[in-house]
C-alpha cells in the first residue's frame, strides 16, 4: 500500500532552499543541505554533498536497526530498516537514499505511538537512485521502512556455489562505498552522516553471516534457519555498513585479530596476515588507540572487485594477496590504517576522497617502515610513484584528458564518484603528507597527526577543514612554513609541485641496472637475481621495454617462469608486457587468470591492453563473454566501457 503524501506538504515552512540549490537538484538530482537547519553533533559538517538526495541539516539519522531476511534462491534481502532520528522540528519530511528499492510500508513513531506514514519517492538519477521523501512530523523520533531490494541491486553479489572455493553452499557479499549502500539499505547515504547500528539476519542453517559490528549471538529460527545479531556501537557513514553471508570458518591470529574464509582459503590467510597484531600495534604506538575493539579479515572468493575494503571490525580482502609469501599485506596495513583515516576521521563528501585514502597510504606505509625498515618501505613508494606518474600522464594528455583530476580536491558532482578513485588520492595524497613530515620533522609531526586523529574522531572532515587546521597548529607560528609546504599548490593545483618528496631505493637501483643488461643483450640465466623479492620482480617487470621480441620474453620465463608465478602482482605486470608483445605462451595462463579473478585493478589495465589492437579485443570479447557473469557488477561497469560492450 502507498499512501500518499498530503496535499501541501511540499515547501513547508523550515524549509529554506537557495535558487542555486534548486538548480543543482535539477542538474544532478542533488540537494543543498547548507543553509538549511541547524548543524548538530550527528551531522559533523554540513557540506552540499552532490552524490546524496539526503537532507541531514533538516533531520539526521542516528542509529539504524535492520531486520532483513537473505533469499538466495530470488536473490533478494527483505526485512525492515528502523531508523532513529535526530529531528529538531523544522521538517515535515525525511529525506533518504534508495536505489533499486521495493518499499511496502513506512510507519513513523513519536510519543503518542506509532502510526503509518506517507512516502514519496522523487525523479530517478542515474547512480543517484531516487530520494525517498517520508511525512514526518516535529515529534517523529523514528521511522520504519519495510523493503526488499532488487536482485540487480549494484552493492550485492550473489555467488551461485561453483563460484566459491567450497563450491557447495552459495555466497553473498556487499560493498557499500561509495554510494551504493542505498541499494540493499534506505539511508542517508552520505559520509557527512554517522551513526550506530544493530542488525538481525536470518540465513540457511549452515551458513554464518558477518557484519561490519560486534557478533552478538545465533540462534535456530526453525529446522533450517538461523538468526544471527549484531551490533556497531560506533558511529559510521553508510558506505561502511557491510555483509556477508557463505559457509565461512574462523581461525584466531591474536586475541582481537582473526581471519574468516572458506575452509580452502582460511589457513593460508591466518598464515599471510600474522603480522596484523603486530601492525596494530606500530599503528596505535603511532597515532593513538585502536578504537574497534576487534580486526578480523574475511577472505572473499575471487570475484571481490576491489584489493580490500575497510568495513570496520572486519575488513574484505581479495584472496590475489595470498601469495604464499607475506608479500602482499601492506594491503592489510592499508585496510587497517582506514580504521584511523576514513572510519574514523571521514572525508566529508567524495570530493575530499583524498583526505581518506592519501592519509591511509601515508599510514600504510609508516606500518611498512616500523615492521621491515626504511629500504623495504621505499621500494613500496618509489611502485606507488611509478603507478602516479602513469596517471599523471594518462589524465593531462589526449582528447580524454581531464588534468582538473589531479587535484587533490576533486570535484565530481554529476559525476560517478568511481572516478575519484585514482592514483591522484592515494598517492599524491601520500607524497603531500610525506612532504609535510619531511619539511615539519617527524616528531612534531607525528604528534600533530596524532592530536588530529583525537580531536577529529567520528566525524567527518573536509579539505578546507584540515587545511585550517594544518596552518592553524602549525604554521600560525612559523610563517615562514607557508612558502615551503605550498599547500595550495597541492591540495588545488595540478601534478606534483617542485617540492615532492623524491624517493630512492637502493634495491630498485640493482634491478634496474638488471634490467638494462638484459636490454643490452646479457642472457635471461646471467642476470643477478638471487634473493629478489617480488616487489623487485614487479619492479623489474615494469622495467622492461614493450613491446619485447618474443625470444627474449621466451628466455626470461624459461629462466625465472613468469608466466606461472603465484603472485598476483607480477603475474599482472607480466601480462602486460606479453601481450603488447604478442607472447602468445602466456595466453592461456592470461585467460585462466581474466576467468579467475575479479579485481578490477587486474581486470581493467589487462583487457585495456588487449583492446589496443583490433585482433586482441575480438580475444578480449571471447574471454569476456564467458567471464563476465562471474565478475562483480563494479568491474562490469568499467570492462563494459572497455570492450564497447552492449548488455
Ligand atoms: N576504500 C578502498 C576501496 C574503495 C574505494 C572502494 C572507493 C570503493 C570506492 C580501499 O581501502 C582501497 O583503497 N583498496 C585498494 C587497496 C589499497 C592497498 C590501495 C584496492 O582495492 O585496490
Ligand atoms: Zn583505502
Amino acid at each position: 500500500m502507498l499512501i500518499p503524501f498530503k496535499d501541501g506538504l511540499r515547501g513547508r515552512p523550515g524549509r529554506r532552499r537557495c535558487v542555486l540549490g534548486i538548480l543543482a537538484a535539477l542538474a544532478y538530482g542533488s540537494c543543498s543541505t547548507r543553509e538549511r537547519g541547524v548543524p548538530r553533533d550527528s551531522v559533523a559538517t554540513t557540506v552540499d554533498d552532490p552524490h546524496s538526495f539526503a537532507r541531514p541539516g533538516d533531520a539526521a539519522v542516528t542509529d539504524l536497526h535492520l531486520e532483513l531476511t537473505v533469499d538466495f534462491s530470488r536473490k533478494i534481502l527483505t526485512g525492515k530498516a528502523m531508523w532513529k532520528i535526530d529531528n529538531p522540528g523544522v521538517t515535515e519530511e525525511l529525506w533518504l537514499d534508495t536505489r533499486d528499492l521495493t518499499i511496502s510500508r513506512v510507519t513513523r513513531s513519536g510519543p503518542r505511538g506509532t502510526t503509518a506514514a506517507g512516502f514519496e519517492f522523487g525523479e530517478s538519477r542515474p547512480l543517484l537512485g531516487r530520494p525517498l521523501r517520508i511525512a514526518i512530523t516535529p515529534r517523529t523520533t523514528s521511522v520504519t521502512i519495510e523493503y526488499e531490494t532488487s536482485p540487480e541491486a549494484a552493492a550485492l553479489q550473489w555467488l551461485a556455489p561453483s563460484q566459491t572455493a567450497g563450491g557447495n553452499r552459495p555466497f553473498l557479499f556487499t560493498q557499500s562505498q561509495a554510494i551504493l549502500a542505498r541499494t540493499w539499505i534506505p539511508c542517508q547515504d552520505t559520509p557527512g552522516v554517522r551513526f550506530t547500528y544493530s542488525a538481525s539476519i536470518e540465513v540457511a542453517a549452515g551458513l554464518t553471516a558477518l557484519m561490519s559490528a560486534s557478533r552478538e549471538g545465533v540462534a535456530a529460527v526453525s529446522v533450517d534457519r538461523v538468526r544471527y545479531t549484531f551490533r556497531m556501537p560506533q558511529r559510521i557513514p553508510s558506505y561502511l555498513l557491510a555483509l556477508a553471508v557463505g559457509e565461512l570458518e574462523f581461525r584466531e591470529i591474536s586475541h582481537r585479530c582473526g581471519v574468516w574464509g572458506e575452509r580452502t582459503v582460511v589457513d593460508s590467510g591466518a598464515w599471510e596476515f600474522a603480522q596484523t597484531e603486530s601492525m596494530m600495534k606500530s599503528c596505535e604506538k603511532l597515532f593513538g588507540p585502536y578504537r574497534w575493539q576487534r580486526y578480523d579479515l574475511l577472505v572473499l572468493p575471487p570475484s571481490f572487485p576491489f584489493g580490500g575494503m575497510e568495513n570496520p571490525r572486519l575488513t574484505f580482502v581479495t584472496p590475489t594477496i595470498l601469495a604464499g609469501d607475506r608479500s602482499l599485506v601492506a594491503l592489510v596495513a592499508h585496510e587497517l590504517a582506514h580504521s584511523w583515516s576514513g572510519n574514523l576521521v571521514t572525508n566529508a563528501d567524495w570530493n575530499d576522497f583524498w583526505l581518506n585514502e592519501g592519509f591511509t597510504v601515508y599510514l600504510e606505509h609508516r606500518i611498512m617502515e616500523a615492521l621491515h625498515g626504511k629500504p623495504y618501505d621505499e621500494m613500496l613508494a618509489k611502485l606507488g610513484l611509478g603507478e602516479l606518474r602513469e596517471t599523471l600522464a594518462d589524465l593531462t594528455s589526449g582528447e580524454n584528458a581531464r588534468p582538473e583530476d589531479t587535484h587533490l580536491k576533486l570535484d565530481l558532482a554529476g559525476r560517478d564518484p568511481d572516478e575519484g578513485m585514482t592514483d591522484v588520492a592515494y598517492e599524491k595524497g601520500y607524497l603531500f603528507l610525506r612532504m609535510c613530515e619531511e619539511t615539519l620533522g617527524r616528531r612534531r609531526w607525528d604528534n600533530f597527526l596524532r592530536g588530529y586523529f583525537d580531536e577529529h574522531a567520528f566525524r567527518s572532515m573536509t579539505t578546507e577543514g584540515f587545511v585550517a587546521y594544518l596552518r592553524e597548529k602549525l604554521i600560525e607560528s612559523e610563517p615562514a612554513l607557508e612558502a615551503r609546504l605550498r599547500i595550495d599548490e597541492w591540495v588545488y593545483g595540478p601534478g606534483l609541485p617542485a617540492n615532492a618528496p623524491r624517493v630512492h631505493s637502493d634495491a630498485f637501483a640493482i634491478v634496474e641496472a638488471q634490467g638494462k643488461r638484459f636490454v643490452d643483450g646479457a642472457d635471461a640465466e646471467a642476470l643477478e637475481t638471487k634473493g629478489w623479492s617480488s616487489h623487485e620482480w614487479r619492479h623489474f617487470v615494469r622495467s622492461l621495454p614493450r613491446p619485447m621480441s618474443v625470444d627474449r620474453l621466451a628466455q626470461l620465463d624459461a629462466a625465472f617462469g613468469l608466466t606461472r608465478t603465484g603472485n598476483s602482482e607480477v603475474k599482472c605486470q607480466w601480462f602486460l608486457v606479453t601481450i603488447s608483445s604478442r607472447y602468445t605462451a602466456a595466453d592461456a595462463a592470461l585467460e585462466g587468470f581474466l576467468l579467475r579473478i575479479g579485481r578490477r585493478k587486474f581486470l581493467q589495465p589487462l583487457y585495456e591492453a588487449l583492446a589496443a589492437t583490433p585482433q586482441g579485443k575480438e580475444v578480449a570479447r571471447r574471454i569476456y563473454a564467458k567471464a563476465r557473469a562471474g565478475y562483480h557488477r563494479i568491474s562490469i561497469d568499467s570492462i563494459d566501457k572497455v570492450l564497447d560492450w552492449k548488455p
